[in-house]
């Protein structure tokens, strides 16, 4: 069989975090690992999704270009699969020329044959950066949760998804300003038109061969009836749609970046002398997605239909999309900072990346929301991988180093514990195969650590240790039919953890497509896997406790002006020397040749005086002509501009220099103390 297997192309606009490495990037690599060691011919294809509105938006938050930022992340992603050991067969890249002229072409195929609809229609426009908003570029308050920065697309707190004119105060996160409503013009997939290819090849015929939880969001998509959905944006970041009248537009990322597996095939079929078309226009290909549950309608639906229309692509087989990954009871998110990056990850253990592929697969979010936490990856080590596992194994190599130099003893005869074992390897070995064919890599797994149990208690019960002084040729038997068993386990453990498979099987000195026969040598035991120490594990708890309440404490600072320092502390005597009093604007002019000066008359009481303040910008003089307001009235007369000026009128002031009246709340007569 010919196999394409693609993994959700990452946006390159930040690091991954765990969540992402178990929902797209883990699975796909056992499968194909399995796939290649079964004899198929598998492309395994990824790379940055390097376009779309989020990416412009970072290089802004960054003040750089958002060539540097997918420039930044693309290493930073590439570097970080290749030490989890994703063994992509290319990891490319949506900003290569290649896939701007795939998707380019791609995009034409389908204008020609008139597939697009052209809908001109009200968008949101910033007048002084001059240009149409893409829905990432406003934010305004959710209608679902009130939340003031939600974005035009979605609400980051309650997850809604959003269309920017739903927005209440919505507001450009270029200038601040207003966005205005302005017309453009925009190409669009007809989805609606598409509902009974859908029915047909959803609904009918993958009810039983998708997961259930990704047939069941395509059903409610296509019951809930489909919207034509624009493909180009107004931005200047993308891949420019390949029409003279669109000139300033782009395709929409979710256009593209898909497209995008296409040009990373094309890409390495050149490089290794393939057909690409082999991969992608072959009945007889699989084509495979690996994605998260947030991806599901790009993958299943729009992205098919799309093919479907170009009329030359095989659709996808499955689609087994990943529920989502909690960390320690939360929501994981990178904003927030409750996460475990990958490259984090990789710093603090970098000798861990098979223990944490073992626990990710064995905790994968495949039917339901799993949850990681520290403490459970710390056990999951110690008693499965260190006691079970690796306990086994060290014990079969030490002892055959013990008893028999290192040399593969020659069995006797069979007994009913040694025929149960060999029925064991075969049937672990088809059951782990069965699973990972059906993409349930959490159940394979399980299968393969049962073969580990089964050997374990197969020692423990035929006790060699003690043995060897009655039996000698039965030992020999016992430790043949052991050493079987770490062979085949090393040959299961290859899809999920290969370093840690290599390690064995160099242990056992062996190759993989060999059993071990008597008189071969095997190499000297080393333990497989290690506990890992409760400080260590506490200390990563600490650290995301730590992280969010900075980032809370960031969030606050940068949400609050900046206010003025205190000035020093003064006595109360110090303030009886202020002698305010309440006075009545009872006239006001400009001062001549100074903007910021009104001089006033103010109705005292006791008297009438001049005084000269400077809130010409701020107020007409005929709007506050009968204004009460508070006198500072012991202020020694200054002279300014040629006029004194006899006291001073109490004004609060923000940060943003907005100025108000302190005056008393109701009408009080002129004169009155103020204290
Ligand atoms: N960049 C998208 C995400 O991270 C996934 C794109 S998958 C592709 O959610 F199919 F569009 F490539
Ligand atoms: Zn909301």
């Amino acid at each position: 069989m010919r196999y394409l297997i693609t993994s959700a192309l990452p946006y390159a606009n930040g690091p991954k975090h765990i969540g992402h490495l178990a929902g797209a990037y883990l699975p796909a690599d056992i499968y194909t690992r399995y796939l290649k060691a079964q004899g198929h011919d598998v492309a395994f294809v990824c790379g940055s999704d390097e376009h779309g509105a989020a990416i412009t938006i970072q290089a802004m938050k960054e003040k750089t270009t958002p060539k540097a930022i997918v420039d930044k992340y693309h290493e930073l992603l590439k570097t970080c699969f290749e030490q989890f050991h994703i063994d992509f067969d290319i990891y490319h890249r949506t900003s290569d020329p290649l896939h701007h002229t795939t998707a380019q072409e791609f995009f034409t195929n389908l204008d020609d044959k008139g597939i697009f609809q052209i809908d001109e229609s009200e968008q949101y426009y910033d007048e002084e950066a001059k240009v149409f908003l893409a829905d990432r570029y406003i934010k305004g308050t959710c209608p679902n949760c009130a939340y003031e920065s939600a974005f035009g697309d979605q609400c980051e707190r309650c997850g809604k998804s959003l269309s920017p004119n739903e927005l209440i105060n919505p507001v450009s996160t270029l200038s601040g300003n207003k966005p205005t409503l302005k017309p453009t013009k925009h190409w669009s997939l007809p989805l609606n038109k598409y509902e009974g290819f859908l029915q047909e090849w959803i609904l009918k015929d993958k009810k039983d061969k998708w997961r259930n939880t990704v047939y069941g969001q395509c059903k409610s998509w296509i019951d809930g009836g489909l919207q034509p959905r624009a493909v180009t944006r107004d931005l200047d970041w993308g891949v420019k749609v390949p029409l003279k009248e669109a000139e300033g537009k782009v395709l929409y990322v979710w256009f593209d970046a898909p497209i995008g597996y296409i040009s990373a095939t094309k890409a390495w079929a050149e490089k290794n002398n393939k057909n690409w078309k082999d991969y992608w226009c072959d009945k007889e290909t699989k084509l495979v997605h690996f994605i998260g549950k947030d991806n599901i309608v790009f993958h299943c639906i729009i992205f098919p239909v799309m093919l479907h229309a170009h009329g030359e692509f095989i659709l996808p087989d499955n689609v087994p999309a990943n529920e989502f990954l909690n960390l320690e009871g939360e929501k994981m998110s990178t904003s927030r900072g409750w996460s475990i990056e990958m490259h984090e990850f990789l710093e603090t253990f970098p000798d861990k990346t098979d223990e944490l592929r073992y626990y990710l697969t064995a905790i994968a979010p495949e039917t339901k929301d799993a949850d990681f936490t520290w403490k459970g990856f710390q056990t999951a080590n110690k008693s499965e991988l260190v006691d079970i596992l690796g306990n086994f194994v060290n014990r079969i190599v030490m002892l055959t180093h013990k008893f028999y130099d290192g040399l593969v003893p020659l069995p006797g005869e069979a007994g009913e514990a040694e025929k149960n074992i060999a029925l064991e390897i075969i049937s672990q070995t088809k059951k782990v195969h069965d699973l990972i064919a059906q993409c349930k890599f959490r159940e394979a797994q399980f299968e393969m650590m049962n073969l580990a149990r089964a050997g374990n208690k197969y020692l423990a019960d035929a006790e060699p240790w003690k043995l060897i002084k009655t039996d000698e040729l039965h030992t020999k038997t016992i430790m043949y039919t052991g050493l079987q068993v770490a062979v085949h386990l090393s040959k299961l453990m290859q899809y999920f953890m290969p370093i840690k498979a290599e390690q064995l099987s160099s242990m056992l000195n062996f190759n993989r497509f060999l059993n071990l026969t008597p008189g071969h040598q095997i190499n000297q035991a080393e333990y497989l896997f290690k506990p890992i120490e409760d400080e260590l594990i506490e200390a990563q708890i600490q650290k995301l406790k730590k992280r969010v309440e900075e980032k809370i404490e960031l969030a606050a600072t940068a949400a609050t002006p900046a206010f003025k320092p205190l000035k020093p502390e003064i006595t109360i005597d110090d303030f009886n020397k202020i002698d305010l009093r309440a006075g009545t604007i009872i006239e006001a002019k400009k001062v001549e040749k100074a903007d910021k000066l009104l001089q006033l008359t103010i109705d005292m009481g006791f008297e009438v005086r001049t005084v000269l303040s400077g809130i010409a910008m701020h107020y007409k003089p005929e709007d506050i002509v009968g204004q009460q307001v508070t006198v500072v009235a012991n202020l020694a007369p200054r002279k300014m501009r040629g006029i004194d000026s006899y006291g001073m009128i109490l004004m609060a002031e923000d940060a943003d220099g907005k100025l108000v009246f302190v005056n008393p709340r109701e009408a009080i007569s002129n004169g009155s103390d103020v204290k």
